[in-house]
């Protein structure tokens, strides 16, 4: 297979599908990347977060397979790799590459819940950075779940798209995570916030001021081991809230410690636990405090939040690394900036910067060229734009 290497994902998947399979693609979906200002490592926790999709997506063409032939074919463009398989029932995923993993777990989860997962050709192509922690996974996602859904005729809301993605990736891919990125990418709106409630799912839009960018910086050094330090992280949370509850009998979450009853028993928990919990537990608060400082336009004080998130998360809960906690630095020193943090699980990828928006041209530049300084390693820096959700576009 080809890579032309200059052109856009959503032209790279259409052409690769014209080129696979002889004939142009029936439809083309796109589904968003996110970034996270607030409420890191909470979602698990039945807690508060602040995503918003970012205009990174993954652009998938496809068709429908004629009647009788189940033979389903996957081609990612990005790996230059293709998968062909039998969907009927679906494969296990041991037979599968692992990036084929994420569209076939969603096909398995619309089939857990009794919705029709048609037989399809598709050719995907991302332009969201992969173990960057901006969830291409979630966008994969996405893409395939509103691609399912057009060739089956139906109309999913967005948040139970989100719920059998995160199913797809829980219980078919095996990485636990929690729903706020496949939420995001489900549920973007364009220039706003979005703030969930990741008990209730209960979610709203939050206006993003005009006069502000969001700046994402890569690091450019990728994830390593993440499943299992993830999964290390969400359990240390779990033994919190179960030697807490021996204190706080009903509570079934660190949602449901506040931070006035954390540091009355803070010191039943072992170290870990302790730090972990601790950091969930203040990033909840930080969370509710944010709330209203958005909505009023406070900005100045919104940033140091984010400041804060980043030092808890590097100290805490211990997820940074040395070059994002430079980046972050960097940006920090810089005019117009005000607040910067790493976002996602952490372990590498970028950070998220507020900034002012007439200052953010100067802002990515000088950012880029002192961290390439400093570390020697050339970051992508750019101003992204708060994007709408996935959505069929032909
Ligand atoms: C990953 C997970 C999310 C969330 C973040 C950390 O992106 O997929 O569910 O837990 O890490 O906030």
């Amino acid at each position: 297979m080809d890579i032309i290497l200059d052109m856009y994902p959503k032209d790279l998947a259409a052409n690769v599908f014209h080129d696979r399979f002889g004939q142009s693609p029936k439809h083309l979906v796109l589904a968003p990347g996110r970034v996270n200002l607030l409420g890191e490592h909470v979602d698990y926790n039945d807690g508060w977060v602040m995503p918003a999709a970012i205009d990174r997506s993954t652009w998938l063409a496809f068709s429908p397979v004629e009647e009788g032939d189940g033979l389903a074919t996957l081609v990612a463009v990005d790996f230059a790799e293709q998968v062909s398989f039998n969907s009927e029932p679906i494969p296990a995923k041991t037979n599968l590459p692992e990036w084929a993993r994420y569209p076939v777990g969603v096909a398995w989860a619309f089939r857990q819940a009794g919705l029709p997962a048609p037989v399809m050709l598709a050719a995907y192509a991302s332009d969201v950075p992969r173990g960057a922690g901006l969830s291409s996974s979630a966008s994969v996602e996405m893409a395939f779940g509103v691609a399912l859904q057009t060739l089956a005729g139906q109309s999913i809301p967005a948040m139970q798209m989100a719920l059998l993605g995160q199913k797809a990736e829980n219980d078919y891919v095996g990485v636990n995570c929690g729903i706020m990125d496949q939420f995001a990418s489900a549920c973007g709106l364009r220039d706003h916030l979005l703030l969930l409630d990741c008990r209730s799912l209960a979610w709203r839009s939050l206006p993003l001021p005009d006069n502000l960018a969001i700046v994402i910086a890569d690091t450019s050094v990728r994830r390593k081991l993440t499943v299992s330090a993830y999964n290390t992280r969400r359990q240390a949370c779990e033994d919190a809230v179960r030697i807490l509850s021996a204190e706080l009998p009903g509570i079934r979450a660190l949602r449901d410690v506040s931070l006035e009853a954390f540091n009355r028993f803070e010191d039943k928990l072992p170290g870990e636990p302790a730090r972990r919990a601790r950091h969930v537990v203040e990033e909840l608060d930080r969370v509710q405090r944010a709330i209203p400082l958005l909505e009023q336009g406070d900005i100045q004080q919104f940033g140091r939040l984010m400041n804060e998130c980043h030092a808890s998360l590097r100290d805490l809960y211990e997820v940074s690394i040395p070059e994002l906690d430079a980046m972050a630095e960097i940006a920090r020193e810089l005019p117009g900036c005000y607040g910067a943090r790493l976002t996602g699980a952490g372990f590498g990828g970028c950070t998220v910067n507020l900034v002012a928006r007439e200052q953010a041209e100067t802002f990515s530049v000088e950012l880029a060229r002192r961290y390439q300084v400093r570390t020697n390693l050339a970051a992508e820096v750019y101003i992204c734009r708060a994007s709408d959700g996935a959505r069929l576009v032909d």
